[in-house]
C-alpha cells in the first residue's frame, strides 16, 4: 500500500536531502504498490527513483522494509539489468533506496508485440547468469511450500520471479531494465516462465497462446510436464488464499488468471 511523500517525517527528508540538494518535485509512481514509497524524484543533482519502506517498530522490519533490503543486497549483482542502488538511508524508521532513474516504458505483453521478442531474449541472458551467492539461500519455491510438495520448483537458475510488464522497462533506444528485485531468489528455470502466465493472460493471450508463446523456451518444453500441471494447481490455490487477505481488483484479475490456466492444463485431468 503506498503512502504519500508528504508522510516521510523531517528526519529521513532530511538524510535524503542531505544526498540530492533540493527536492523541486516528486512524481509518485503510478505502477506497482509494494513499497510504501516509489517515486521519481527531481531534484539539484538531477533525477533518482526513491523506495521508502517504513518500519513496524523503530528496530523491527516489517515485510516492506524486507524486500527493500533484498532489493539492495541484489543489486550490485545484477548491474547489467537493474538501475544502479546510488545510496541509501536508514533513519527516523525509514529504510530508503535511491535508484539510477530509467527513462522508460512499459513491456507490453499483448499477442504479437515485438516488446515478447525483447523479454525472450532477457529471460535467455537471466537465466545463464549464475546466482549469486547472496541469493544462495533465497529458494523461490518456499513461496509454495505449505501448499504441497514443490521440490519440483527448486533450482539452481537465477529467477527474478515477478517479471510483470511494470518491471520490464524499455526505453527508445531498444535498451531493456529489469526492476523490483524484491523477490528474486534461486529455483527452477520453468518457474519464471510459468510464473509470467497470469499476465500473458491478462495481456490478452487465451491460456492456449500463452502456453505456445512459452513453448520457444527450451526449457519449458523440456519440464516434466508433470511438474507444470502440479505448479499450476498450487499457483492458483494460494490465489484463492490470498483472496481471503487481499480481495482487491488486481488480485481478483490474478487469481482469476491463475485459476484460467490450471483448469486449462487440468482439465484432461479430472
Ligand atoms: N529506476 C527506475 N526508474 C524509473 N522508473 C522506475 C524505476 N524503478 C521502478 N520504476 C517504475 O516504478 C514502478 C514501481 O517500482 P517497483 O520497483 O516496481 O516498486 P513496487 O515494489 O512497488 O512494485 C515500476 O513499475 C516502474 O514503472
Ligand atoms: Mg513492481
Amino acid at each position: 500500500m503506498r503512502s504519500d511523500w508528504s508522510d516521510l517525517p523531517a528526519e529521513v527528508l532530511g538524510a535524503i536531502t542531505a544526498h540530492t540538494g533540493p527536492i523541486h518535485r516528486i512524481e509518485p509512481s503510478s505502477a506497482g504498490n509494494h513499497a510504501d514509497i516509489a517515486a521519481t524524484v527531481h531534484a539539484g543533482g538531477g533525477r533518482l527513483f526513491v523506495k521508502a519502506a517504513r518500519k513496524t517498530e523503530p528496530d523491527t522490519d516489517g515485510p516492506e522494509v524486507r524486500s527493500l533490503r533484498w532489493e539492495a543486497a541484489i543489486n550490485p549483482h545484477v548491474t547489467e539489468y537493474a538501475p544502479r542502488l546510488h545510496w541509501t538511508v536508514e533513519v527516523g524508521g525509514w529504510l530508503v533506496l535511491a535508484f539510477e532513474h530509467v527513462q522508460a516504458r512499459h513491456a507490453d505483453y499483448s499477442p504479437g508485440s515485438a516488446d515478447l521478442d525483447i523479454l525472450t531474449k532477457v529471460i535467455d541472458s537471466l537465466q545463464a547468469h549464475p546466482v549469486p551467492s547472496v541469493l544462495e539461500r533465497k529458494r523461490v519455491e518456499r513461496r509454495w511450500e505449505a501448499m504441497a510438495d514443490v521440490t519440483m520448483l527448486a533450482g539452481d537458475t537465477l529467477l527474478h520471479a515477478d517479471l510483470n510488464p511494470a518491471n520490464v522497462l524499455l526505453g527508445d533506444d531498444g535498451s531493456v531494465c529489469l526492476v523490483d528485485w524484491t523477490f528474486a531468489g534461486r529455483g527452477a528455470a520453468f518457474l519464471e516462465l510459468a510464473l509470467l502466465v497470469p499476465w500473458l493472460l491478462k495481456a490478452g493471450h487465451t491460456p492456449v497462446e500463452a502456453e505456445a508463446w512459452l513453448s520457444r523456451f527450451p526449457v519449458w518444453t523440456n519440464t516434466d510436464q508433470a511438474a507444470i500441471d502440479l505448479f499450476s494447481r498450487v499457483f492458483a490455490d494460494k490465489w484463492k488464499l490470498n483472496l481471503a487477505a487481499n480481495d482487491a481488483e488486481w488480485a481478483r484479475e490474478h487469481a482469476d488468471a491463475a485459476w484460467q490456466w490450471a483448469d486449462h492444463r487440468l482439465e484432461d485431468g479430472r
